[in-house]
């Protein structure tokens, strides 16, 4: 461990030759100041300087399991000797096995993955995949979205990250999100919007269902501030799907392996899509690992059909070693359940936290993926920031962040909202840790209350 002069002298070197050699994403260039990471372990990281910083946001949401998990380095390790690397044409031990394990652990009759190296891939497959099998053309996709940064992905996304590299994939139309907090249609109850099928079918009506390919969705909605569709969203939108021959595709890359305390976030609402996207929490990260995972009927169809999709990383054996190993784990030390039982803890303490702060305007979430969202004014609901906020205007958010980090908590915000997302595997010790430090930067967000 570098808590010396000398660890310190290296830490600045890498961040200098950082940001002078490596283009960092989603930045600003010369606003960066990236932490130089020298090692992480379980729920913790650690920097050159010495400091240790609770991971509350599992980085990007996707080390679930914890950082330096022994059983999925030693499968890494193990794999590596083994073999590898090896190209998309042959079999493999890791590959076929943790095939099998996807199709066990998935719901349904979800049977046959395509490897990726991210979510992004995994969702392009899909589109291309949902388009070829239909025959349509058209994709919907919601507002309050964020499928990836190539091109297909970005278009998809509905977010503000899609602007820069538009115009995009053609026959991308866009519906609105079950956004309850504050919803489109302006809260009447039932609202056609929030209880999706009714709007799903109104956007249908103007676009014909006829050229429509498939409904593009993330299950519990993540940076785009961790939105929990009510009871009888998903099910509706999976009716009106199936009433119009239009493929569901769930894109559970943030929201899928145990993040929201199932399996896999539509296992709350015993939904079955076509088509299911991972990526993230399949292996945490630990090599890029993405999979399009698809419904029997469909795995049969393309049987005796030339699958036109392919990547030279597909099904690597680093990666799908670290999956197995990564499932394996999971099973064996009950990490879903596990985030289940924290979901409950956060839906109580973090309620406590919006008594004690009026910056708290929302609380929502599921298992280990909860959001704050942060306002300056309770009844008007004004967000503390405004939407889209950047720079100057970003800056309440940002001191919550800097306070938090102060404190030893590393937090994800985006937005007007704090994500709370720590990997599963968080102990109730940690979690108090954590929670001790978010009081605490809350009460910068409070200074800005009207
Ligand atoms: C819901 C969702 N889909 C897709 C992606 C893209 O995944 P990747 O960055 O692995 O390409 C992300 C990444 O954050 C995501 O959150």
């Amino acid at each position: 461990m570098a808590t010396t002069e000398t660890g310190a002298a290296l830490g600045r070197q890498i961040v200098e030759d950082a940001k002078k050699y490596v283009l960092y994403s989603w930045s600003v260039q010369d606003a960066i100041n990236p932490i130089a990471v020298e090692r992480a372990e379980g729920r913790y990281f650690w920097d050159y300087d010495g400091n240790r910083y609770l991971d509350f946001a599992s980085q990007l949401v996707n080390v679930s399991i914890g950082h330096s998990h022994p059983k999925v380095v030693q499968a890494i390790k193990d794999q590596a000797e083994q073999l590898a690397t090896i190209g998309p044409p042959m079999a493999t031990e890791s590959r076929s096995r943790l095939g099998k394990l996807l199709a066990e652990i998935t719901p349904g009759d979800l049977q046959m993955s395509f490897f990726t190296n991210g979510g992004a891939e995994a969702n392009e497959n899909a589109i291309k995949l949902a388009r070829w099998y239909t025959g349509r053309h058209k994709i919907i996709a919601r507002y309050r979205s964020y499928h990836g940064a190539t091109g297909g992905a970005m278009t998809l996304t509905g977010d503000p990250r899609r602007w820069p590299a538009e115009p995009g994939l053609p026959g991308v139309v866009r519906m609105f999100d079950p956004y309850t907090y504050r919803c489109p249609a302006g809260h009447p109850d039932p609202c056609p919007v929030c209880t999706g099928g009714p709007h799903l079918e109104e956007i249908l009506q103007y676009e014909g269902a006829h050229t429509v390919a498939a409904v593009i969705l993330e299950t519990v909605t993540g940076t785009n501030g961790i939105i929990v569709p009510p009871d009888g969203y998903l099910q509706s939108i999976r009716e009106t799907c199936d009433k119009h021959g239009i493929l569901l595709i769930a894109d559970e890359v943030m929201a899928g392996f145990g993040r929201t305390g199932k399996w896999f976030a539509v296992d709350n609402w015993n939904v079955v899509p076509d088509i299911l996207t991972v990526a993230k929490g399949i292996n945490s990260g630990y090599v890029p690992l993405g999979a399009m995972v698809v419904r029997k009927p469909i795995a049969d169809w393309m049987r005796d059909k030339y699958f036109a999709g392919g990547l030279t990383y597909s099904g690597h054996p680093l990666a799908c070693a670290s999956g197995v190993a990564s499932i394996e784990a999971f099973q064996e030390e009950g990490i879903v359940e596990q985030a289940a039982a924290t979901g409950e803890i956060f839906a109580t303490e973090l309620a406590k936290l919006a008594e004690r702060h009026p910056s708290i305007g929302d609380v929502r979430g599921l298992g280990c993926f909860w959001g704050l969202e942060l306002v300056k004014d309770r009844e008007t609901r004004e967000p503390l920031v405004p939407f889209n906020a950047s720079g100057e205007a970003a800056k309440p958010m940002a001191a919550v962040m800097k306070r938090a980090l102060d404190r030893g908590l590393y937090l994800m915000t985006h937005w007007n909202v704090v994500m709370c997302c720590p990997p599963l595997t968080i102990t109730r010790e940690e979690l108090d840790e954590a929670l001790a430090a978010l009081d605490d930067a809350l009460s910068v967000a409070d200074e800005f209350v009207a």
